[in-house]
């Protein structure tokens, strides 16, 4: 008997725009139905009852580590989580095998993965879903969570004006994948060096996505109503002093905000650099939706995970 393809949830780029939004409206009602409930109780549908969601990491986490955990006991599934340095994995069992064999004993999965290539392979041979945590090329479930904080305070994101200022790295790549689907204009301020990735862009401009990528901060960021910053330094880069000598005239403080509108807000993924990327006067200011963005990263990966095991 022939089996449904497993829904993985890898890149935002590859799902169907209705079924984005399906998740995102689903985000939204399920977080608007608990307000004011503690946070282990689950909800009354309970769309995962019975299943188990594995976690894999190869790289540090604590918002996403943490936010798939009390996102699966809200939908009334289970977790088991792992590192990679626990696991046959970093005795170089390979990575298809690694599927196989969870395929056979969890419903779904989720892998922080250093290699964007990892996911790839496992959900090539996987037969249940998997989602990407976080690759050195993308971070999908951060960017539903941003819309949906951006959304929360500022209304629809669609015609606005979202501006990443810094290094174009895997969540820069996953606001270029998303600006054509939620129909947001971004602006991209970086140094050529750290410049986002081109095979982005280009699928991008085929979708005639509202994309402009300069060098200069200032003019990144004029009459934006939505200034983005993240770490200049990630999670397996090793150039750290390059990084942070190149990107120095990229901090996002007090002043560039003041050349975004006046109503403009700031998001960042977390975790900051308070005084490298961000001062903390803009971090910790009232513009800031950063603590917004990570506890929407429950209520996003609960639809995510709804969606991923057949609820939406
Ligand atoms: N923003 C984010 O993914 O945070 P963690 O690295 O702590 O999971
Ligand atoms: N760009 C950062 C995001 C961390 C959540 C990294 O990949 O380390």
């Amino acid at each position: 008997m022939s089996q449904a393809a497993p829904r993985h949830f890898l890149d935002l780029w590859r799902l169907e725009p209705h079924d984005l939004k399906a998740i995102m409206a689903d985000a939204r009602a399920r977080k608007a139905a608990r307000v004011g409930w503690p946070k282990g109780k689950p909800d009354p549908d309970r769309p995962a009852e019975g299943r188990t969601l594995a976690m894999i990491f190869q790289k540090n986490s604590t918002r996403t580590r943490f936010s798939f955990d009390a996102a699966m006991r809200q939908l009334g599934g289970d977790v088991i989580i792992s590192t990679a340095s626990d696991m046959q994995l970093d005795r170089g069992e390979t990575i298809e095998d690694t599927a196989r064999v969870l395929s056979r004993m969890v419903d779904a999965v989720m892998i922080r993965a250093n290699s964007h290539d990892d996911l790839e392979r496992f959900a090539a041979v996987s037969t249940v879903p998997l989602v990407n945590g976080l690759s050195n090329r993308s971070h999908p479930c951060q960017i539903l969570a941003d819309i949906l904080a951006y959304e929360e305070r500022c209304g629809s994101i669609e015609g606005k004006t979202l501006a990443w200022v810094g290094d174009g790295n895997n969540v820069c790549s996953t606001f270029i994948h998303a600006a054509p689907v939620f129909g947001f204009s971004l602006r991209i301020a970086s140094p050529a060096k750290y410049a986002p990735d081109g095979t982005d862009l280009a699928r991008a401009a085929e979708l005639q996505a509202r994309i402009h990528v300069t060098e200069d901060p200032i003019e990144g960021v004029a009459g934006a109503d939505c200034v983005i910053a993240d770490t200049w330094v990630s999670m397996g880069d090793t150039d750290a002093e390059d990084r942070l000598a190149t990107l120095a005239p990229y901090q996002v403080n007090a002043a560039l905000m003041a050349r975004a509108k006046p109503d403009a807000v700031f998001m960042h993924d977390l975790p900051a650099h308070r005084g490298e990327e961000v001062t903390g006067e803009v971090l910790d200011g009232p513009r800031s939706l950063a603590w917004d963005e990570a506890e929407n990263r429950i209520h996003a990966q609960k639809s995510v995970l709804a969606w991923c095991l057949g609820a939406i």
